[in-house]
């Protein structure tokens, strides 16, 4: 495809994101998503804790531009059984220590979409799950009307598992969200009759158990409680507060 909007032949070049990108960084994550992030994880993603990254530059860029983020994408590691897609992989309970990718964000500068550039970043992010034998998956939440991103997942060849009904909370409306996985060293989703009935029943067991803590919820009257649990990135609750958009973990949108 090809973008009208950039004068110049683009020169893409993908790099780990470092302490000097921090202030674009979060005017990225402003500009592009309707949810905020709070200092911790920009701080988190720069200096790589728990979080890798990747961002992508214009090295034909002028005027020292030539280094600037103009895409990223951020993720971390989760442990498989503490995720909520734990019941819908396969594996052996005897290995406790499986593992999972989660993707945080992800963002394209809107001059430089439609370039392949969020492909490549997924495909590193994929790249690196892969080189962990322990890792079984990529997944990620995405909002439910981003049409552009889940083609793009659709394309990449994930699965779309389940749809998460008020998954997202933005300005005092709840949003569905999907999740959408990719396997990776041989993980796959239960097919025979017995591992679905074993995942059915995890699942409704988990879902019983998020109804329960709601009910609970209600009748304490207590703040929101998280919901994406994979995300231990929580914006506090004091800043949840202040904020006229309301997300309860760094997922993307
Ligand atoms: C979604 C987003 C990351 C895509 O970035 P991008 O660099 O433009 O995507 P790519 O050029 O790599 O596109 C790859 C595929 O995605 C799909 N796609 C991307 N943009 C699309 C659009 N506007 N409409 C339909 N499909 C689209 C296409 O299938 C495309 O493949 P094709 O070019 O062979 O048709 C970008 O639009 C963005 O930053 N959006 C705002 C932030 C966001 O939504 N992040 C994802 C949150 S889960």
């Amino acid at each position: 495809m090809v973008n009208q909007k950039i004068s110049h032949r683009p020169t893409i070049c993908y790099r780990p994101i470092q302490p000097s990108d921090l202030e674009v960084l979060e005017r990225l994550h402003a500009d592009i998503f309707p949810i905020r992030y709070e200092e911790e994880f920009f701080q988190s993603v720069v200096h790589a804790r728990d979080i890798v990254s990747w961002a992508a530059v214009d090295r034909s860029r002028p005027n020292g531009h030539s280094d600037e983020l103009i895409g990223f994408v951020t993720a971390r590691i989760v442990l498989a059984k503490e995720t909520e897609i734990g019941d819908l992989l396969i594996y052996d309970p005897l290995k406790p220590d499986q593992t999972l990718v989660y993707i945080m964000t992800l963002g394209v500068v809107e001059t430089y979409r439609n370039l392949g550039i969020a492909r490549s970043l997924i495909r590193q992010v994929i790249k690196y799950a892969s080189s962990f034998p322990t890792c079984h998956a990529v997944y990620l939440h995405v909002i439910s009307y981003n049409i552009p991103a889940i083609h793009l997942y659709k394309k990449m060849s994930f699965k779309c598992i389940r749809r998460l009904q008020g998954f997202y909370l933005i300005n005092g409306q709840h949003y569905d969200s999907f999740l959408f996985v990719y396997y990776v060293n041989g993980g796959c989703s239960p097919c025979s009759p017995l591992e679905l009935l074993v995942a059915a029943v995890s699942y409704m067991t988990s879902s019983l158990k998020t109804v329960a803590a709601r009910l609970r919820k209600n009748e304490e009257e207590s703040p929101k409680l998280p919901k994406c649990k994979e995300t231990n990135f929580l914006i506090s609750m004091q800043a949840k507060r202040n904020l006229t958009t309301e997300c309860t973990g760094y997922e993307c949108v």
